[in-house]
């Protein structure tokens, strides 16, 4: 990959306006902690962030779907195997259901490992009637509700690297290991979500899977010995919002002489520090991962066509994946003047949507939520605007967890405004539950369906 002007470094990001970094009090821990990152190993080889970027490019060409999802916001409180393998759970769950109903492969990219840092809109917030600092991520300070912890430490980028490890670990071990396996799809289905309507549906997938393979191997052919009935790539991502992290993490790989940002195998630029001459745009253009960049309602065309220069200057399919999050009543009327702009300019992008983060309301006492029927309806705005320009559906991007939280409102077991303080458990955004995220996979493969059925997106 060639990457851009020779001036570029890992460093080189220091020249530009970086937005929402945190002011360390103490510089000389922080750069401390710079060089204890730059000693550590890579999370991730160069090799595997290659790979994902192959599997992307099929997604451009429309013949796979991305989906990427996970927490909002990491915690350093809730790390255990079990939360990691309850979000595995849903992800594989969803995967299977939209592979079943779409007959197209998924590309499973996780918002874990690594999902630390917060950017936000105000610099303070009121918890409990005080006024503190916002909470920034697990990775820059603490959450809980008084002025000390809210001090940025950055020996905690540290502790973020060691957490992301072990998840990626428990990761790779689980995909790896046995337990993503094909037969295993019953066991995915939590017991929640079993008794729930979608789960049952769930099931009755589950059960075709399982005579498929029973048919498979009646005819004769050895599944023990297809490697991918039993094993996964479940790729890790995240905001590459925190550039100290990010430049620690930064490596040059021994095989090609490129650089790559081993922190995870994909990044992505936010909605907030996405100016092409920002310093989030600098650091991106010269690593070779494949990036995200979320586009909002105030972007235009011209504005995405300055980052898609700069970010993917050499047109490399699945180099570039656009995360539009435009709202649920806007995504169908601003889409379009930025498709054609993009394809026009021979981009071989991979489109997303995020029906999340321009979907949040406040309930009269403050809490923040999303209407499942909203993020639908932004799904749907979204898949009628790639259809209208000519161009593939081609990911999803959601906020989720495993647990059975109330955070989000309706789904077809409905979470009711009364509920939402029930289990309200996130550190930042509201997620998805798991049988909302089921529901939603249900509901994202019949459109995939009449999509392949009567789109153009080029699937045959
Ligand atoms: C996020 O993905 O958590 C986020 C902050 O999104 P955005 O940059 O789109 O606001
Ligand atoms: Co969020």
């Amino acid at each position: 990959m060639a990457t851009t002007q020779p001036t570029w470094s890992p460093a080189s990001w220091r020249e530009r306006p970086a937005l929402h970094q945190p002011d360390w009090p103490d510089p000389a821990a922080a750069e401390a902690a710079r060089e204890r990152l730059a000693a550590m190993p890579p999370l991730v080889f160069a090799g595997e962030a290659r790979r994902l970027r192959e599997s992307l490019a099929q997604v451009a060409a429309g013949r796979a779907f991305l989906l990427q999802a996970g927490d909002c916001a990491e915690s350093f409180h809730d790390f255990s195997a079990v939360s990691i393998r309850e979000k595995l759970k849903v992800i594989l769950q969803m995967a299977a259901v939209l592979t079943y109903g779409s007959m197209l492969p998924v590309v499973k990219l996780g918002r874990i490992a690594g999902q630390f840092v917060k950017p936000r809109s105000s610099p303070t917030e009121l918890v409990d009637g005080i006024e503190l600092p916002s909470f920034r991520g697990h990775m820059v300070h603490g959450d809980e509700p008084n002025a000390a912890a809210r001090v940025f430490d950055p020996a905690r980028m540290v502790q973020g690297y060691h957490q992301s490890a072990s998840t990626l670990n428990l990761l790779r071990a689980f995909t790896k290991g046995g337990f993503a396996d094909l037969t295993k799809v019953h066991l995915w289905n939590q017991e929640f979500v079993a008794s729930s309507p979608e789960g049952r549906r769930y099931e009755a997938i589950a059960l075709e899977i399982e005579r498929a393979l029973r048919f498979m191997a009646a005819c004769g052919i050895d599944l023990e010995a297809e490697r991918n009935l039993h094993e996964v790539d479940v790729w890790t991502s995240h905001e590459g919002l925190l550039l100290d992290y990010e430049q620690g993490l930064t490596r040059r790989d021994s095989l090609t002489g490129d650089w790559y940002d081993c922190s995870a195998h994909m990044l992505w630029i936010g909605e907030r520090t996405r100016a092409a001459d920002g310093a989030h745009a600098e650091f991106f253009a010269g690593v070779g991962n494949p990036l995200g960049c979320k586009i909002g309602p105030t972007a235009t065309p011209s504005d995405v066509l300055d980052l898609c220069a700069r970010l993917d200057p050499d047109r490399t399919p699945g180099r570039l994946t656009l995360i539009c999050r435009m709202g649920a009543d806007r995504a169908a009327d601003a889409l379009p003047p930025i498709i054609r702009a993009v394809t026009d300019a021979g981009h071989p992008v991979v489109w997303a949507c995020d029906p999340m983060h321009a979907n949040v309301i406040r309930m009269p006492d403050g809490v923040k939520t999303r209407r499942f029927e909203d993020i639908m309806a932004e799904i749907g705005g979204f898949f009628a605007a790639c259809r209208e320009c000519g161009v593939w559906p081609g990911g999803i991007h959601l906020e989720f967890t495993g647990e059975d939280v109330t955070e989000c409102l309706g789904g077809a077991e409905a979470v009711l405004e009364d509920h939402l303080s029930v289990r309200y458990h996130s550190l930042c955004d509201p997620r998805l539950n798991a049988r909302q995220s089921l529901d939603l996979a249900f509901r994202l493969a019949e459109l995939m369906r009449g999509e392949a059925a009567t789109g153009p997106g080029g699937v045959t």
